[in-house]
């Protein structure tokens, strides 16, 4: 019994510590090295053609706000999923105004932990 109060109060704590991190401001979020990683991967491999400043135009669209504009953008898929398969078949959703010229082979130059860490780091452009 002693011991299930001692839990009950652990996460009373965790809870609080929660809280107080939530209520940080946005604009200065915890450099997590996944998405640390994933930003250096969208440097490397997609900044020639997209920007993160809104409403600016490379070649591709821009990726600000892209973590939610991608789950409206296809009926069924998540944002997680529509930013996946933007990625890997550039083709099945094509931007309306924009020329499907995005690179294909992607899938097969990055390992799987690069990828996942674009997707995390698209994820947090909401
Ligand atoms: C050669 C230029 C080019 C490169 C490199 C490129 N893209 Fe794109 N991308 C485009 C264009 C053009 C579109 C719009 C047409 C379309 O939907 O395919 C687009 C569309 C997208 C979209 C959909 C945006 C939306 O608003 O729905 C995402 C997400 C995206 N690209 C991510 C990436 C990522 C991540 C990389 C790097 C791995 C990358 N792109 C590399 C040109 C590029």
């Amino acid at each position: 019994m002693k011991n299930k109060y001692i839990l009950l109060s652990l996460l009373a704590a965790f809870a609080l510590a929660a809280c107080s991190t939530g209520a940080a401001p946005a604009a200065t979020p915890t450099p997590d090295p996944m998405i640390l990683q994933g930003q250096a991967v969208f440097n490397a491999r997609c900044a020639t053609c997209h920007a993160l400043v809104p409403d600016t135009i490379i070649i591709g669209p821009s990726l600000n706000g892209i973590a939610t504009r991608a789950e409206t953008r296809v009926d069924g898929q998540g944002a997680e999923e529509y930013i996946m398969m933007s990625i890997l078949r550039p083709g099945d959703y094509v931007v309306e105004g924009f020329n499907n010229v995005m690179i294909t082979n992607f899938a097969k130059e990055v390992t799987s932990e690069e990828m996942n860490a674009l997707v995390a780091f698209l994820l947090t452009l909401k």
